[in-house]
């Protein structure tokens, strides 16, 4: 089911399928904070509120003409000005294949490096976050350029894959903050592990290492048992709560963020928002088929 939903994620005219039923476009947006920048800040200030910061992701990828890719960087240039003048507790995400990677690697990279100035400027950070395996070399290798004249933009590493813990090493000699993720996308098993046991195993390996390196990372789960694994090393290698974060996803285990913020943790909520939300949408429905199962019945039913 999983690899099926994934797979269907990378076919944009199934989008059409989902949009015919109402119980469908209901459950996008319970993943999805709305189109607009508005709808979004919305979904931040609420977040705010309870304690949770943010990090806001205008949707897209793989955008197939530079109009669009220079498009979507002028909105996120816009998001990080409005978050200013709102003065959210929120930074930004952006995914490569957006900005024009699929197009020419330099106008991605001047695309990114505007985005990743203009933060700092406003004293905010740029999360780049990692998408399939055919991009992983050239999004570590963008994000280790940019460290080089940047102290605001991070990386993301993603426990499913064999070399993450050869990347996090690799970044963490350049001293870049890094969202430990287990990974989305459908890979193959000659790059990927297949076994949720060997991943999570993955995970808690590189967790240590990320929380012992005393550089501020962001450990992206909603798995309690890698949640459990994170608190007790913390604690027992003398880590402050204030020197990591826990990050979680829009719409996910809403009670569990506001557990963890009660708790004295720092819970940041990646709220994804805009029209493009087909790919997204069908990842987060992979990572948990029940979401399928529950549209289905609905559906049925009706
Ligand atoms: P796992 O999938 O084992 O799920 C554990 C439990 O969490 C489930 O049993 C369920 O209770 C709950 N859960 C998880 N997903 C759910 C869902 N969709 N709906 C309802 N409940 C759900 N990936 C990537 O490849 N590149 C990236 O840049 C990012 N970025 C990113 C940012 C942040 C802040 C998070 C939290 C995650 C990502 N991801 C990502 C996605 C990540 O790789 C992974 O697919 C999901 O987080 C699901 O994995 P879990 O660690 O939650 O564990």
């Amino acid at each position: 089911m999983r690899s099926l939903l994934l797979f269907l994620a990378k076919r944009e005219n199934f989008k059409n399928v989902i949009l015919r039923y109402k119980i469908f476009r209901d459950t996008v947006w319970r993943f999805v904070a709305g189109e607009t920048l508005q709808d979004a800040m919305r979904a931040v200030s609420e977040a705010n509120s309870q304690g949770i910061r943010a990090t806001l992701d205008l949707l897209g990828e793989n955008t197939s003409s530079r109009e669009d890719a220079r498009n979507a960087s002028r909105k996120v240039l816009d998001m990080l000005a409005t978050m200013k003048v709102e003065g959210a507790d929120c930074n930004v995400s952006v995914k490569l294949t957006q900005l024009g990677l699929d197009l020419d690697n330099e106008f991605c990279y001047s695309n990114l490096r505007e985005i990743v100035d203009h933060a700092r400027e406003l004293a905010n950070f740029v999360r780049v976050d990692m998408e399939g395996s055919a991009y992983t070399q050239r999004t570590v290798d963008m994000v280790l350029r940019l460290r080089k004249e940047f102290d605001n933009v991070g990386a993301v590493i993603q426990a499913y894959l064999y070399r993450s813990e050869t990347d996090v090493q690799t970044l963490l000699a350049a001293r870049t903050r890094i969202r430990l993720c287990k990974g989305a996308y459908l890979e193959p098993e000659s790059v990927a592990f297949k076994k949720k046991t060997d991943t999570d195993a993955n995970f808690v390996r590189l967790m240590k290492i990320l929380l012992d390196s005393g550089i501020y990372h962001g450990i992206g789960t909603h798995d309690v048992t890698m949640i459990a694994a994170t608190k007790p090393h913390a604690a027992e290698q003398g880590i402050p709560l204030s020197h990591f974060e826990f990050q979680m996803l829009y719409g996910v285990r809403r009670d569990l963020q506001l557990a963890l913020a009660r708790e004295g943790y720092n819970m940041r909520v990646y709220v994804p928002y805009g029209r493009a939300w087909y790919s997204y949408f069908m990842r987060r429905l992979a990572e948990r088929p029940a979401n399928l199962f529950f549209i289905l019945r609905n559906l049925f039913r009706g």
